[in-house]
């Protein structure tokens, strides 16, 4: 999704703002551009496609000395990923980056054309310059020109506008968009749209509120809240060593990132298991009191880890669960009630439908639990408890790792709450932890069936659609499996519960019909067999994934006899997760950063 950066100080702003966009680069994004103002001359450049066109571009610009500079990667959302609209836009002296989506931008553009103003972009975002220098005109001061234009804009946004009008500032906005600024003892500001373009730069950073405006120069930064009332920045201190991680030999990030699974979860269960209890020191057990039922909600593979945890809190915990997908929520006026906890999940903390319906449920007065892999982010801000799900900067934009340790958190959280209810007694507890002390181990990917994934990839290259199905947990799971391929390779995929595909789905069965079947040994096994030979009487051509032999299906892929259905769970999710990986690998895709989509979706 777009990302934005701001640079204002006297070393070289151009790299400082590349490399800035290139932290971002993972997010997603299908253009970008800088714009830099040193003394009265403006340079802009920008170009569609991946960055290194940009820097291409950019080969013999320098600047040298003071200059303020905005840049950005932009995620198309009005008007094609094009030249023309990519940020930064130019007014006639003035240039605005902006993240998130101005909703009244057609009834400005129309009152701004009416006067004789030229737009250029299909952009929402071009109204904001426009609109500004209209405003400058009248009130001769840029600051209160700002401020009046931020008044008008209807919608979320984060933007940094810089002008010739007053040459050595940055003004900047957020509202419903994440946004920081950081700051340093040689006076310098850098802005980003999230953490990793800061680290290293600055040490002390500001996490805007909504409804932030102000400005920076050389010596001040200005921040006026949402009642116009000045307020001191909040420093809190960032990270000193770049997380950006490297591939350390991996062919693509997501790759990587399956690898680390055993240590990320090995690190999210540190300090949580005891002998009897799971402990989770960041939470009040006062958040479990008078709460009848849990509500999750969440987007794309956060609202798979959602399923996931609605059976084992219902299982273990023996509460009711109900789960949500976070678009479809917002606008459905959904009855709260108070003895509900609303947890929402979500990887970056900041995806705004996920983010939304965490503010209405807290509008409602419900207590309300973030899960989430980034600290200080939006959600984890706002919400009354957080758990914080220790996976690390997650790169490639098909989520592996970020998933697991969701599933991880929720299986201790289930038992955790088991416990305050005592639905669960002291050996089933003890058994349990035991087990969960095996997930490590359970996720390692060996030589042998990574290479077994690899060579059977070349079979599923093409046909006319996968189905993942499975059963209880395993339905989820098999949601999650289809998602990695669709995401990466573009093939067809989707996940349906075992079943349930005789009520439809079969009609579908043939040759070039693609069934990946989870047949976990600890839960259903024989139901769930039954269903694949459903499949394999109809021709669908089979790869089954489980401890057990299976001679019915065309392909198999074993994985290790586990004590309970849990571990074998996170042994499939691993084979789902190389499969998709290995296929989207041999038709030639961007693994990393798979076409039309972003890592963080920060509009709605
Ligand atoms: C995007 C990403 C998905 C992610 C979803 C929710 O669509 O591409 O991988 O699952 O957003 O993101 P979140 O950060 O809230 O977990």
């Amino acid at each position: 999704m777009c990302g934005i950066v701001g640079y204002l100080g006297k070393n070289n702003t151009k790299e400082i703002l590349l490399s800035g966009l290139k932290e971002l680069e993972y997010r997603g994004y299908d253009s970008a551009g800088i714009a830099v103002l040193q003394g009265d001359s403006f340079e802009s450049y920008k170009a569609i496609g991946k960055l290194v066109n940009l820097e291409e571009k950019t080969k013999e610009f320098t600047t040298d000395g003071f200059a303020v500079g905005i840049g950005h990667t932009r995620w198309a959302t009005h008007g094609k990923p094009t030249e023309l609209n990519a940020h930064p836009h130019l007014g006639e002296s003035s240039y605005v980056v902006h993240n998130g989506i101005i909703e009244n931008y057609v009834q400005l553009k129309t009152k701004l054309q009416a006067k004789g103003i030229n737009f250029l972009s299909q952009t929402d975002t071009e109204v904001i310059v426009h609109q500004f220098e209209e405003n400058l005109y009248d009130a001769k001061d840029a600051f209160k020109a700002f401020s009046k234009t931020i008044t008008e804009l209807e919608g979320a946004y984060a933007t940094l506008l810089v002008t010739k009008s007053m040459p050595e500032t940055i003004y900047f906005a957020k509202h419903g968009s994440p946004m920081l600024v950081g700051v340093n003892d040689a006076g310098e500001k850098f802005f980003a749209s999230s953490d990793s373009p800061l680290i290293g730069l600055a040490k002390e950073v500001n996490y805007f509120e909504d409804g932030d405006y102000g400005y920076v120069n050389k010596d001040e930064l200005v921040i006026y809240n949402k009642n116009n009332e000045l307020v001191e920045p909040k420093f809190t201190s960032l990270a000193t060593d770049k997380l950006s991680a490297q591939k350390d030999g991996y062919r693509f990030f997501m790759e990587k990132e399956i690898y680390e699974q055993s240590d990320v979860i090995a690190d999210t269960l540190m300090g949580r298991l005891c002998d009897d209890e799971i402990i989770f020191d960041e939470l009040d057990k006062s958040l479990f009191d008078g709460i009848n039922e849990i509500k999750l909600c969440a987007c794309g593979t956060s609202y798979h880890s959602a399923l996931c945890a609605s059976y084992m809190f219902e299982r273990y915990a023996k509460v009711r669960c109900s789960v949500e997908i976070a678009s479809e929520f917002r606008y459905r006026e959904p009855l709260m009630s108070k003895d509900t906890l609303f947890v929402v999940i979500s990887q970056s903390g900041e995806t705004a439908d996920t983010l939304e319906t965490l503010k209405m449920a807290k509008n409602a007065g419900l207590k309300t639990l973030v899960v989430c892999n980034v600290d200080n982010s939006s959600m984890v801000r706002l919400a009354d408890a957080c758990i914080l799900t220790r996976a690390g900067i997650e790169k490639g934009v098909a989520s592996t790792k970020a998933f697991a340790t969701q599933v991880t958190v929720f299986w201790m959280l289930s038992l955790y709450v088991a416990k305050l209810r005592d639905a669960l007694n002291t050996d089933g507890l003890k058994h349990q932890i035991h087990l969960l002390r095996e997930i490590p181990t359970s996720v390692i990917v060996t030589d042998e069936m990574h290479e077994r994934i690899k060579r059977l990839s070349k079979r599923y290259l093409h046909g006319h659609g996968f189905f993942f199905i499975g059963r209880d947990v395993f339905f989820p799971l098999a949601l999650e499996g289809a998602l990695k391929l669709k995401e990466i390779s573009y093939l067809h995929a989707e996940g349906y519960p075992s079943g349930e595909m005789k009520h439809g789905p079969i009609a579908l069965a043939d040759p070039e019909l693609f069934t990946i079947a989870l047949l976990p040994q600890h839960l259903l096994y024989e139901k769930s067999k039954s269903n694949v030979e459903e499949l394999s009487a109809r021709d669908s051509t089979i790869c089954a994934i489980s401890p057990i032999n299976f001679d019915k299906a065309d392909d198999f892929i074993p994985i290790n006899v586990c004590k309970d259905y849990m571990l074998e769970f996170f042994e499939m999710m691993v084979v789902v997760q190389l499969l998709s990986l290995e296929i989207s690998i041999r038709l030639g895709n961007d693994v990393d950063m798979p076409r039309n989509l972003a890592k963080s979706v920060t509009v709605e």
